[in-house]
């Protein structure tokens, strides 16, 4: 207990003195308070570059992420509101959220795992969305500031937590290399057999969050094949080749550059909903998943991940009710997300990658959002 204190009150410290030298619109003062009796806060890393992201851990959120133009001018460019009380009211967007414990959906919340029938809460009807109710985006982090570059968040969730079997304790790894890659780690392990898919669900606009739509945004995915859905976004069990439909971004293609062609997956996903299969010859190898240039700012994204799979979203679902950082409204695809990830629905589809874990075995997986400008 007097452990924990001391930790805490080092993570605060550090977080306070952090702020002195920031670029940071957002006051930690405003994620300060006590969620189910523990305490939430917002923690800054930095970089050597003058990078800084901002994250809290309820549901171990990146709130705000500092990166710079071709001419040094600092922007935020993730989606995420100036307080806490704003991620507590609003409708779910998982902005910036740790998703978990399944990451997209699953087929009317049921699987079966060593014969055993599961069954989770319906939260995207007909299926179960991002871990369900209470996913890890709402549940309160264990957290600790290890230096200025780095955070490590812990979850432990209950043996059938949203329905899911096993223990499972969540170790999730935030750092800021000084060349500029936001490194994502997870381990995880559970007592009882279970089904895993853990994911960041960061919403990007490389002009700047809450400045206008990502359509002229040029998107490249290393993915020669995709996974089409149903009309509930659940993949068909297809694994489809991607070239010659509005889905091949083997080469850079502005996002909006085909959103409106008649197509029966782009209806279905209201537009880019899709995972994308990473093309890599070891699957657990870290590879790139893809890159978003921005050409006006100059700003460039990459993505690497030891995932097989990426979903690639583009805000379909934002409307611009709830008012985001600056008073800024998310409109209709004003934001993109690369969600790393194995593929939506695999507990129901044996020939997608394996999401079980047993116990003994350790759940490893690593994101990393890369920044630089053209
Ligand atoms: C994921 C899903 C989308 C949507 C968003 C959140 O990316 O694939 O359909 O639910 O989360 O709005």
């Amino acid at each position: 207990m007097k452990l924990s204190i001391f930790i805490l009150f080092v993570a605060i410290a550090f977080g306070a003195c952090n702020q002195k030298n920031s670029n940071l619109t957002i006051k930690p003062e405003a994620f300060h308070q006590l969620i189910d009796g523990q305490q939430v806060d917002l923690f800054v890393l930095k970089n050597k570059n003058g990078i800084e992201i901002a994250v809290t851990n309820y549901g171990g959120r990146v709130v705000s992420l500092l990166v710079p133009d071709k001419n040094g001018k600092m922007e935020d460019v993730v989606l995420g509101y100036d307080s806490l009380d704003g991620y507590l009211k609003a409708d779910e967007e998982y902005f910036g959220a740790s998703i978990g414990r399944y990451g997209n959906r699953i087929a009317k919340g049921t699987f079966k795992l060593d014969s055993i029938e599961y069954k989770l809460a319906i939260n995207n009807t007909p299926n179960s969305l991002h871990g369900g109710v209470k996913g890890f985006c709402k549940k309160v982090w264990g957290v600790t500031q290890k230096a200025e570059n780095e955070l490590e968040l812990v979850l432990v969730s209950l043996d059938m937590d949203e329905g899911y079997p096993g223990e499972l304790q969540v170790t999730m790894n935030y750092k800021l290399t000084d060349n500029n890659e936001f490194v994502i780690t997870y381990k995880a392990e559970s007592s009882k057999p279970t089904v895993l898919n853990l994911t960041n669900h960061s919403y990007f606009n490389l002009h700047g969050a809450g400045n206008g739509d990502v359509m002229d945004h040029l998107l490249q995915l290393n993915a020669d094949k995709y996974t089409p859905v149903d009309s509930t976004l659940i993949p068909t069990g297809n694994i489809d080749p991607a070239a010659g439909t509005p889905f091949d971004f083997t080469k850079p293609v502005a996002i909006g550059a085909r959103i409106k062609d008649q197509n029966e997956q782009l209806r279905f996903g209201l537009g880019y909903d899709h995972n994308f299969v990473i093309n890599k010859a070891d699957e657990k190898a870290l590879a790139l998943a893809g890159s978003v240039y921005e050409p006006q700012s100059g700003r460039y994204m990459e993505v690497f991940t030891t995932e097989p799979g990426v979903q690639f979203y583009c805000g379909n679902f934002l409307k611009g009710i709830n008012l985001g950082k600056q008073g800024k409204p998310y409109k209709y695809r004003t934001a993109f997300c690369l969600e790393t990830q194995h593929f939506p629905d695999s507990p129901n589809h044996p020939d997608f990658p394996s999401v079980v874990l047993r116990p003994g075995q350790i759940y490893n997986s690593e994101c990393i959002y890369k920044f630089s400008v053209k």
